[in-house]
């Protein structure tokens, strides 16, 4: 315990899960604290049955801080990766303050816990959404953020600022962003996965459940963009890397290797990826036919994003592994899993 444990919060949901099972695989021990807000116990359940460990779970909401304190008092992790947020980026323009409260205050919470008993390092889920339509691409961690169009968005900048701040006040905490693109795909196992409730609002899940038949159609949001095929371009992040970016930037800080008490990475392939060409890809690997349409834009959406990943590659030494093909053949296998196909 002590020193290589580390507190997972958010840790039942789709990037907390993965990363939960690197953590581990690394010879680190983790606790998992999660009020189930957007996820279930299979996560849970899953990473269990990957590990062989069997990962303490904690159900608590992180806005609730004396509920949230039992954790510190009853644990003696050193470490904390905070991905609990709520993650919708329309929801939360309906309704700012759904998510200014719970992403605000679970990570003020986290920080002033962590101040009170004397825990030092922190890695805070951030998203490239923080750069908005930028002017330069790839974007580097130095490219200017862009007011935020979403309140979703908002709490990311607000959050970085905050952790920021905090770590040029308070010498005992360490802190490390990362800026995730384009998360996707499953665990090789197919254990654990993207648990979308509703109708899913990303590319990937919505290709698999149309593939599974839960959708009937895929829209393909624009083809008349000033890009090569004139839809528009990511960087998907394989979610197996992904996760393995989180072990280096939390060893980092454990190991006193960070440069700044407070650091940015992103974490991308540093490849644009159109959505046509996803669709062609989850098609050719999976040797299946999608159903598909070209529809109308969606509101909000840029252009084109993808990471400079220069600055995780020499300074972590992380770079993504997984090819996209492998990627869409976890994401197809996972649906299948979910669907008992
Ligand atoms: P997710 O919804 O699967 O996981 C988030 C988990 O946090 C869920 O299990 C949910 O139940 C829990 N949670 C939410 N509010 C909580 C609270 N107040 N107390 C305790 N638990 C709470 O989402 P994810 O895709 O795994 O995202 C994890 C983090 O990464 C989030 O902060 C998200 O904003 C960020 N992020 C996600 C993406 C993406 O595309 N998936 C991209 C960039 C950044
Ligand atoms: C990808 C591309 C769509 C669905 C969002 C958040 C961002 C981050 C990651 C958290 C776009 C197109 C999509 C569909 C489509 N999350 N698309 N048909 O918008 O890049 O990023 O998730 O931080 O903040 O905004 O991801 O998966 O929704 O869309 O054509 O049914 O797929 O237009 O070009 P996005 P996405």
């Amino acid at each position: 315990m002590g020193k290589k444990t580390v507190l997972v919060s958010g840790g039942a949901g789709y990037i907390g899960s993965h990363t939960a099972v690197e953590l581990i695989n690394a010879g680190l021990n983790v606790v998992v604290a999660d009020n189930l807000s957007n996820s279930d116990m299979s996560g849970v359940e899953g990473v269990r049955k990957i590990t062989g460990v069997d990962v303490p779970f904690i159900n608590v909401d992180c806005c609730d801080k004396e509920a949230f304190r039992k954790v510190f008092e009853q644990y003696e992790f050193d470490s904390v990766i905070h991905f609990a947020a709520f993650k919708a980026v329309g929801e939360s323009v309906a309704d700012p303050m759904k998510y200014y409260r719970n992403n605000l205050l679970s990570f003020m919470n986290v920080i002033e816990l962590m101040r009170e008993y004397d825990r030092h390092n922190i890695v805070f889920s951030s998203s490239a959404t923080v750069y908005g339509e930028a002017d330069e691409l790839p974007v580097t961690e130095q490219t200017p953020r862009k007011p935020a169009t979403s309140s979703y968005g908002n709490t990311k900048q607000m959050c970085e600022d905050i952790l920021r701040d905090s770590v040029a006040a308070y010498p005992s905490l360490k802190g490390i962003a990362l800026r995730y693109f384009n998360p996707i795909g499953a665990h090789p196992s197919a254990l654990i996965g993207e648990l979308p409730r509703g109708v899913p609002q990303n590319l990937v899940p919505f290709i698999t459940q149309t593939a599974a038949g839960v959708r009937e159609c895929l829209s393909v949001f624009g083809d008349d963009y000033d890009t090569p095929d004139g839809s528009c371009l990511r960087d998907y992040i394989d979610i197996v890397d992904l996760a393995k970016a989180h072990v280096v930037a939390i060893k980092r800080m454990i190991d006193g290797c960070n440069k700044e008490s407070y650091e940015i990475f992103n974490v991308g392939t540093g490849r644009a990826v159109s959505v046509l060409e996803l669709v062609n890809t989850f098609e050719r690997v999976n040797d299946l036919k999608l159903n598909y349409k070209v529809a109308p834009r969606r509101p909000g959406d840029v252009v084109a994003i993808w990471a400079d990943t220069a600055h995780a590659n020499e300074e972590l030494g992380w770079r993504a592994e997984r090819s996209l093909d492998d990627t869409l053949r976890s994401a197809w296998a996972w649906e299948k899993h979910v669907r008992g196909l």
